[in-house]
């Protein structure tokens, strides 16, 4: 009997998708839906980011969404930090994994989090430092992520060369885990597998996400061509929510029962169960009115050959 081969699709819809929506979600709902998602198999949840309310109000609640989740069993919850006092507040509520962000772009990284990038990696620094000097808190695994490393809408092209330039210096720097992200839909298949071959030929042991928008509907085929390149790790977010509100015309997230349906289809093992995403998605629909939720499982449903890849596999 051959195992298949397991792949991670991690759920950013509660950090990615919620900080674009009109309507706050109750921590209660978004605990609920970090519950659900855990039963359903998709057990590494980005669950909020420890930004100032005043900057996304959405997130007023992330002390009581992290505490909370940290309660969760089975729960691997992550949270999106974009300065030095998000990750200490992080740490303080306990968060073992983190989530740091900074852009390629600098001009994207100044509107985001009114640094350059050459300050966002010093912060950087300082974050592996606190982290370091936390003793006991030393099991927190440190993530980096770079944004806007296929391309920019503020300021067009982004080189290998940068992104490649930045992934060296944030492991140099301890991340324990890089995140490629493609924050504003510019990438294409061709683009993505050549500069993920070339991340990952740096990364050594240290685990690599990709991060992709579905903004010109080549979220998916970038799928593809991330697992040519032996990525294995995904973000995605539930009914495809999602964007960055500082980058124009961002859309949301790939969507994570297409995402699922994807990597299934190609024999990967997400343990991910696309029939409850499905009931999960409905009920934060019904929170969620007027919210543009994508999706073509949604739309079509499963083949009814779906059901065969497992045993196929065998
Ligand atoms: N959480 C809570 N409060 C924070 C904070 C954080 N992560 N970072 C800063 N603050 C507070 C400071 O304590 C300070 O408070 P005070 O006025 O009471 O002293 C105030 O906010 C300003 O601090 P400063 O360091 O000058 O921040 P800034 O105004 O330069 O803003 C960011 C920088 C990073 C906080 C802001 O640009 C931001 O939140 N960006 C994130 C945007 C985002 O979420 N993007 C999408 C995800 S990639
Ligand atoms: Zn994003």
């Amino acid at each position: 009997m051959t195992m298949r081969e397991k792949v991670q699709v991690r759920e950013v819809g509660l950090r990615d998708g919620l900080q674009m929506v009109q309507t706050i979600l109750s921590a209660g709902q978004k605990l609920e839906w970090c519950r659900r998602m855990v039963d359903a198999g998709a057990d590494q949840i980005e669950v909020t980011s420890f930004v100032p309310p005043k900057v996304v109000p959405q997130f007023a609640d992330a002390v009581e969404v992290a505490r909370g989740a940290l309660e969760i069993p089975r729960l691997h919850a992550a949270a999106l930090v974009p300065n030095f006092k998000g990750a200490q507040r992080a740490f303080e509520v306990g968060m073992r994994k983190v989530h740091y962000v900074l852009s390629a772009s600098n001009e994207h990284n100044l509107k985001n989090v009114r640094r350059t990038t050459a300050e966002s990696v010093d912060d950087f620094r300082r974050i592996v430092e606190e982290r370091d000097a936390g003793g006991g808190t030393r099991s927190i695994a440190l993530g980096a992520g770079v944004a806007t490393a296929f391309g920019c809408t503020l300021s067009g092209r982004v080189e290998e060369s940068t992104v490649l330039g930045l992934v060296e210096t944030l492991l140099k720097a301890g991340a324990d885990e890089i995140t490629i992200a493609d924050t504003v839909g510019y990438a294409n298949p061709g683009q993505v597998r050549a500069l993920m071959r070339k991340v990952l030929a740096i990364t050594g042991d240290v685990p690599v996400a990709c991060h992709f928008h579905d903004t010109r509907g080549l979220g998916l085929a970038n799928v593809i061509a991330a697992l040519d390149a032996d990525v294995r790790s995904f973000d995605a977010s539930l009914g495809g929510l999602g964007g960055c509100p500082f980058a124009p015309n961002a859309t949301g997230n790939i969507n994570t029962e297409d995402t699922v349906f994807l990597l299934e289809s190609e024999g990967l093992d997400t343990g991910i169960d696309i029939d409850a995403l499905a009931s999960i998605r409905e009920m934060i629909a019904s929170w969620l009115p007027g919210e543009p939720f994508t999706g073509a499982i949604a739309r079509a449903g499963l083949p009814k050959t779906f059901a065969l890849r497992a045993a196929e596999a065998v």
